[in-house]
């Protein structure tokens, strides 16, 4: 489980995030809504200790303990994941050899071989529809925006995470595209018994991952909290409900 207690947050000195709380819950969803620049994607980075997001109070517990000061590599050994909104680009970096390393670093237990491994990703990237030359360029560059999402896709599926934060996973992709990464990840919160937060603007996404949680964020500040009829009444309302 993951706890956000009380959160402030500044970049650059100045507080975008004001007393934020609420739980990740393992086997459950919860969805984050906002207008644009509402700090969604703040509280994603904030989450994944990204040093420029500054908490200058609450807490983030994390099965018990305080990450707030764990810098991010720990956390991500931790199990915690963020799929980001705009993922970058690393020329030279081979997404085979990427994915392999992480792979090795997620799963130090394990003695599945590079051949094994191989088999593997070619499975996951066929069940994506990812194109197989896609794997032996380097990561993210020159890739177009659904194909960087998909990416995201295989990193998750291969980094054995506990906690899932989703940041717009849903931008970009065509609409065969959302149903099979969105049930994919679906499998994987079963199989896992992930926790997940996933930050969206669209309600279909959430057709497929069903939210047990919806938070509505406004101007750094949790507007709402409620269940998954909140997701309607965006889509009717806008955000001035
Ligand atoms: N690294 C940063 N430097 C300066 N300002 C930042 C930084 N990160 C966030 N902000 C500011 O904090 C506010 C919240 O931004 P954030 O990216 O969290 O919004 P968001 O809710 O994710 O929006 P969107 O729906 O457009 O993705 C914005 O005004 C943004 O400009
Ligand atoms: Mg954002």
């Amino acid at each position: 489980m993951i706890k956000l207690q009380n959160i402030s947050v500044s970049v650059n000195q100045k507080e975008i995030l004001t007393n934020i709380s609420f739980n990740l819950n393992p086997g459950q969803i919860t969805t984050l809504m906002g207008p644009n620049g509402s700090g969604k994607s703040s509280i994603a980075n904030t989450l994944a200790g990204n040093p420029n997001y500054q908490l200058t109070s609450g807490k983030i517990i994390l099965d018990n303990q305080d990450i707030s000061l764990t810098p991010p590599n720990i956390r991500s050994g931790l199990g915690l994941f963020l799929a980001s909104q705009s993922p970058v680009a690393i020329p030279g970096l081979n997404v085979k050899n990427f994915l392999w390393q992480l792979y090795k670093k997620h799963h130090p237990q394990n003695s599945t071989t590079l051949s094994e491994f191989r088999s593997l990703l070619d499975q996951e990237s066929t069940n994506l529809d990812i194109k197989k030359e896609l794997l032996d360029r380097s990561l993210n560059d020159g890739f177009s925006g659904g194909e960087k999402k998909k990416l995201e896709v295989l990193q998750i599926l291969f980094s054995n995470p506990k906690y899932l934060i989703l940041d717009e996973i849903d931008s970009g992709l065509d609409v065969d595209a959302l149903k099979l990464i969105s049930l994919r990840i679906k499998k994987l919160v079963t199989q896992l018994n992930l926790s997940v937060l996933i930050i969206t603007h669209f309600a279909k996404i959430l057709d497929y991952l069903k939210p047990n949680q919806v938070i509505i964020l406004e101007k750094g500040q949790i507007k709402k909290i409620g269940d998954d009829k909140l997701v309607n009444q965006v889509e009717t309302l806008g955000f001035s409900l």
